[in-house]
C-alpha cells in the first residue's frame, strides 16, 4: 500500500537472501530520499480568518526591522528568567519579548500556580465545558506569571501505542474526543491572551528513539520515522490539529520523530502542505527543544521558529538569503507569523512583563508572584473529580455507607517524599524504559508536562480528614506487599499506580509488586476497593475476578486536589462520571502490534521505522475490527445510579450532500463547508435510579468501508432521578466523510451509515441507518 513499505519489504527480502545480512544495512539517509513527498514553497500567512488586524499590525512591525532583528525573531534566546524559551526583545520598537513555558498540565518550573488534573483525565471527564474552564483558569495562571505562551495542549501522542510513555499528556486514544477537548482547552486557554503551542506535530506515538542516538561503536542511531499514509494521517493523527487549528491555536510545535524519513520540523508535506496549505494556519511552526536537524532547508520546509536556541540559522537567513537559496520573503513570512499571534492575543497592550514569574532557580532571588486564586478552586476540584472511573462496583460497594474502620494499602496513597522546583519535573535517566510504579501518589505523570503545585493532598490526608468528620477509625500500611489486614475492617482501600514520563515508553502495562499488594489485601478482606493512578492503560487481569475486589477505579492524575476529589467519589458527595478514553484489554498481548514501540533493528539498525500500516484501526477500530473482547470498552464508566436510552431520530438538517464540499475560501481550520452540520440526531436519556448524576451519552456511526464504528458525538448531562433528558448530536459534512487520496478532498460516500446511541462504544442500544 504505501511505496515506502514495499521498498522496506524488498530489501529485508533481499537482505535475508544474501550472504551477509550486515552488508546491507542502511547507512545513508539518501536511501530515503523522496519518500516524502516535497511541498514548496511555504505559503505566506494572509491574515485568513480573524487574522487580519493582527497580521497588518505584524507586517507594519516587522517592515521597521533591520536584517539582524528579524534573524533575532527566528530563535530563543538564554535569558536570566526561568522561562522554557525566549524571544528576545526589541527595545527600540517597544518589544518586550516573549517568554515561552512548559507545560499542559500546569506551569513548570516556578512556585505558586496549580496542578492540574492531566490531559488524560480531561480525556476522562468527556466534559466540553470543564475543558474550557480549565483552559480558562490555567491560561490565567500562565497570563500572571508573565507566560506569553503555553506549550500545550498535547494531542500527539494520541495513543496509538498502549505503552507510550507520553499518551497521559493527551486526551483520547480518538481524534473525535481528543479534537473537541483540545478545541475547548484552546479557547479557554486564549481567553485569557495566552497562546497555545499545539504539540506534537505529528506521529509523536513513541518515546523510544524520538531523538537521535549514538550506539556502542559511535554509529548515529536517526529518530524513529513514522511512516504514515495519507488517508490515515487525515482520519487520525491530523484531525485534532485540525480542530484546533479552527479554534484559533496560534502556533504549532513540530516534533522530534521524524515522518517518512523526513524530520518533522523541516518535513514540507506536513508542514507546508498539510498545516499552512490545507489548514489555512495563520500561526507560527517552532520545534520542539533541539528538534532542529537542517539549517536553510528547515526554513524553506515551513519552519519559523527554533527553540531554545538555533545553531544553524543565525546570520546563515542573511546569507541564504543573499546566494539565492532562501527567499526574503519566507524571513519576513517567519517572524510575521510569530509577531501576529502576539498582536492576534493583544499582549502588546497590558500584558505582564514576559517572565515576570519565572525564577531562574528555585534559589535564586525572585520575587513571589501569586498566580493560584480561589476563583480557580472550583474548577481544579471538579477537573480531578471527573478524572475517576468507576469501572466495577459489585453489590453497591460504593459509595461507602458510614465506614467505622477504612484500612489504607498500598504505595500510592501518601505524599510524595519531596515536591519541590526542581524534583516534579526531574526525568528518569538510567533506563531504556519508565519504571512501573512511582512510590507516593502519582498526581501527575514525569517529564516537562508536570509541575510543582502549591500542594498535594493525599488521598491518606483526606481520608484523615474524613475520619475525623465521621469519628471512623483509619489503619495503613504503604509498604508491606502483603500487610495484615484488621479483620473489623468495613473496607480495604488499595491504592497503586502505573507510571509514566517523557522520555520514555512503558515497560508493562502492569507490574507484579502492584498486582500482589491487591491479591494479597483482597484475600483478606471481603470489601477491597481498588484505586489505580494511572498514566496510561493499566490492565488488570489477575485480579478484577477477584470475589473480594468490590471496587476498580481508575482515578488517572487528578492534579493537586487528588485526595479530596477521591473521598468525594468514595462516599458519594460527587457521582462519579468519568469514562474511560482508551480500551483497556484483558491481556496485554491484545494490543498486537499497538503494544510496543518500534525499535532499530535489522537493516534499519540506524534508521528505526515505525510503520502505520494498521491505518485508522487503533485503540477501539482495532479491537472491533479484529473482534477482540476488551476487559473495559472506550467510553466505559459506572455511575451510581443507571441510565436507560430511546427514542433515536435521524433527520438531515441540510439538502447539501454533494460528495465533496463545494470550494471556498480556506480559512484557519480548512475548508469551512466541512464544518457545515448535515446530519441532526436525538435521542432521549432517563435517569432510571434513585440519586442524580452525569450520563455521557455517545454517537457512533458505521462509515461505508471504514471502521465498524467511530465515535462521532458526545454528550454530557446531568439528570435528576427518575428524569428524562433529550441529547442532541450534530453531524458535520467531516464527520461524516473519508478522506480521498486521489482527489485530495474529504469524501461523503454514496450508501448506507450506521448510526449508534449508547453508554460506551460496546454497550449502543439504540441502532439507526441513515442512506446518504
Ligand atoms: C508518507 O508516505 C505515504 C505513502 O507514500 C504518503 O501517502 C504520505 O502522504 C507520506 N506522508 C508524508 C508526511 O510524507
Ligand atoms: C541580536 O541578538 C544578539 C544576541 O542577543 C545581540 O547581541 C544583538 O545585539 C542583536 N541584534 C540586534 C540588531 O538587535
Ligand atoms: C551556519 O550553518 C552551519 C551548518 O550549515 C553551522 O555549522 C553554522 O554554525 C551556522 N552559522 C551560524 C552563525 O549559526
Ligand atoms: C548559501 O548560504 C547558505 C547559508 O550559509 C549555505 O548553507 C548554502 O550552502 C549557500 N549556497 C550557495 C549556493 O552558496
Ligand atoms: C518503593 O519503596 C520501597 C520501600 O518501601 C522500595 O523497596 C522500592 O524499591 C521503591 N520502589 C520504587 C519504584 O521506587
Ligand atoms: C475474601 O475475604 C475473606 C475475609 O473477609 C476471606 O475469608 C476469603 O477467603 C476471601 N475470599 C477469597 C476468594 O480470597
Ligand atoms: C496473556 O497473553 C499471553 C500471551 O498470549 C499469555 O502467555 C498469558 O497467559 C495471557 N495471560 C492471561 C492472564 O490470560
Amino acid at each position: 500500500m504505501l511505496n515506502s513499505f514495499t521498498k522496506a519489504g524488498l530489501l529485508l527480502a533481499l537482505a535475508f537472501s544474501t550472504v551477509s545480512v550486515a552488508e546491507d544495512v542502511i547507512t545513508s539517509d539518501s536511501y530515503f530520499y523522496g519518500d516524502s513527498p516535497p511541498v514548496y514553497p511555504t505559503p505566506e500567512g494572509t491574515g485568513a480568518g480573524d487574522w487580519k488586524s493582527a497580521y497588518q499590525k505584524a507586517k507594519a512591525f516587522v517592515a521597521k526591522l533591520s536584517d539582524d532583528e528579524k534573524v533575532n525573531l527566528t530563535a530563543g534566546v538564554t535569558s536570566t528568567t526561568g522561562c522554557s524559551g525566549f524571544i528576545q526583545a526589541i527595545d527600540r520598537l517597544g518589544f518586550p519579548g516573549m517568554c515561552v513555558s512548559d507545560a499542559g498540565d500546569g506551569l513548570r518550573g516556578t512556585d505558586y500556580v496549580n496542578g492540574w488534573a492531566s490531559g488524560i483525565s480531561v480525556g476522562a471527564s468527556w466534559n466540553t465545558d470543564l475543558a474550557n474552564d480549565r483552559g480558562t483558569y490555567m491560561g490565567k495562571e500562565f497570563r500572571t506569571k508573565g507566560v506569553n505562551m503555553i506549550l500545550g495542549p498535547v494531542v500527539g501522542p494520541l495513543g496509538r501505542l498502549a505503552l507510550g510513555g507520553r499518551n497521559w499528556e493527551g486526551f483520547a486514544a480518538d481524534p473525535y474526543l481528543s479534537g473537541i477537548l483540545v478545541s475547548e482547552s484552546v479557547k479557554g486557554l486564549q481567553s485569557q491572551n495566552v497562546a497555545t503551542s499545539l504539540k506534537h506535530f505529528i506521529g509523536n506515538e513513541q518515546e523510544t528513539n524520538r531523538n537521535p542516538s549514538t550506539d556502542s561503536d559511535g554509529n548515529t542511531v536517526q529518530s524513529v520515522s513514522s511512516n504514515i499514509d495519507d488517508k490515515t494521517i487525515h482520519e487520525l493523527y491530523l484531525w485534532p490539529f485540525q480542530d484546533a487549528v479552527l479554534a484559533g491555536a496560534t502556533c504549532v510545535m513540530c516534533s522530534y520523530n521524524r515522518l517518512n524519513n523526513s524530520y518533522a520540523c523541516q518535513n514540507s508535506k506536513t508542514l507546508n502542505g498539510l498545516l499552512k496549505t490545507e489548514l489555512g494556519f495563520q500561526g507560527y511552526v517552532v520545534t520542539d527543544w533541539g528538534a532542529q536537524h537542517g539549517g536553510i532547508a528547515s526554513a524553506n520546509a515551513g519552519l519559523d521558529v527554533v527553540m531554545p536556541e538555533s545553531t544553524l540559522w543565525n546570520s546563515n537567513l542573511t546569507t541564504a538569503i543573499a546566494n539565492g537559496t532562501m527567499e526574503a520573503s519566507r524571513l519576513d513570512d517567519m517572524i510575521t507569523r510569530l509577531m501576529a499571534t502576539w498582536y492576534y492575543l493583544d499582549q502588546d497592550t497590558a500584558f505582564p512583563n514576559p517572565g515576570v514569574g519565572m525564577p531562574s532557580s528555585a534559589t535564586a532571588a525572585h520575587q513571589a508572584v501569586i498566580a493560584t486564586s480561589k476563583e480557580a478552586k472550583p474548577v481544579l476540584l471538579q477537573a480531578a473529580i471527573e478524572s475517576h472511573v468507576l469501572v466495577k462496583n459489585t453489590n453497591n460497594a460504593l459509595p461507602l455507607k458510614s465506614p467505622k474502620l477504612i484500612s489504607v494499602f498500598g504505595y500510592d496513597a501518601y505524599t510524595p517524599m519531596e515536591v519541590n522546583l526542581v524534583s516534579s519535573f526531574s526525568f528518569d535517566t538510567d533506563q531504556t524504559r519508565s519504571d512501573l510504579y512511582q512510590n507516593g501518589t502519582q498526581w501527575v505523570g514525569g517529564g516537562s508536562g508536570a509541575n510543582s503545585p502549591a500542594y498535594v493532598d493525599a488521598p491518606i490526608s483526606a481520608i484523615q480528614r474524613r475520619a475525623y468528620e465521621d469519628g471512623s477509625s483509619v489503619l495503613w500500611d504503604f509498604t508491606s506487599e502483603d500487610p495484615a489486614v484488621d479483620y473489623t475492617s468495613d473496607v480495604c482501600l488499595v491504592l497503586i499506580n502505573a507510571y509514566a514520563t517523557e522520555g520514555y515508553d512503558r515497560e508493562a502495562l502492569s507490574d507484579t509488586h502492584s498486582d500482589a499488594i491487591v491479591t494479597n489485601v483482597a484475600d483478606n478482606c471481603a470489601n477491597t476497593i481498588v484505586v489505580i493512578h494511572n498514566a496510561g492503560i493499566r490492565t488488570v487481569e489477575s485480579w478484577v475476578d477477584h470475589a473480594n475486589v468490590t471496587g476498580i477505579i481508575y482515578a488517572h492524575l487528578p492534579g493537586q486536589d487528588t485526595g479530596r476529589a477521591l473521598v468525594e467519589i468514595l462516599y458519594g458527595d460527587s457521582n462519579p462520571s468519568g469514562r474511560l478514553p482508551y480500551t483497556v484489554a484483558k491481556n496485554e498481548s491484545d494490543y498486537g502490534s499497538l503494544l510496543e514501540p518500534a525499535e532499530p533493528e535489522g537493516i534499519y539498525e540506524y534508521f528505526p521505522q515505525s510503520d502505520f500500516s494498521e491505518g485508522v484501526y487503533i485503540d477501539y477500530r482495532y479491537f472491533d475490527k479484529h473482534d477482540i473482547e476488551p476487559q473495559y470498552a472506550f467510553g466505559y464508566g459506572l455511575s451510581y445510579t443507571d441510565f436507560s436510552y430511546s427514542n433515536l431520530k435521524v433527520s438531515k438538517s441540510s439538502s447539501s450532500f454533494s460528495s465533496y464540499p463545494a470550494s471556498a475560501s480556506i480559512l484557519p481550520g480548512g475548508n469551512p463547508r466541512l464544518f457545515d452540520d448535515l446530519v441532526t440526531v436525538t435521542a432521549k436519556v432517563k435517569n432510571t435510579g434513585s440519586v442524580s448524576g452525569q450520563e455521557v451519552a455517545q454517537l457512533y456511526l458505521g462509515i461505508p468501508n471504514g471502521p465498524v464504528r467511530q465515535l462521532r458525538g458526545f454528550s454530557k448531562v446531568e439528570i435528576n432521578a427518575g428524569k428524562t433528558t433529550t441529547v442532541t448530536f450534530s453531524l458535520t459534512r467531516r464527520d461524516l466523510s473519508t478522506w480521498d487520496v486521489d482527489a485530495q478532498e474529504w469524501l461523503l460516500q454514496r450508501g448506507t451509515y450506521k448510526i449508534y446511541v449508547g453508554r460506551n462504544s460496546r454497550d449502543l442500544p439504540l441502532e439507526a441507518t441513515l442512506t446518504i
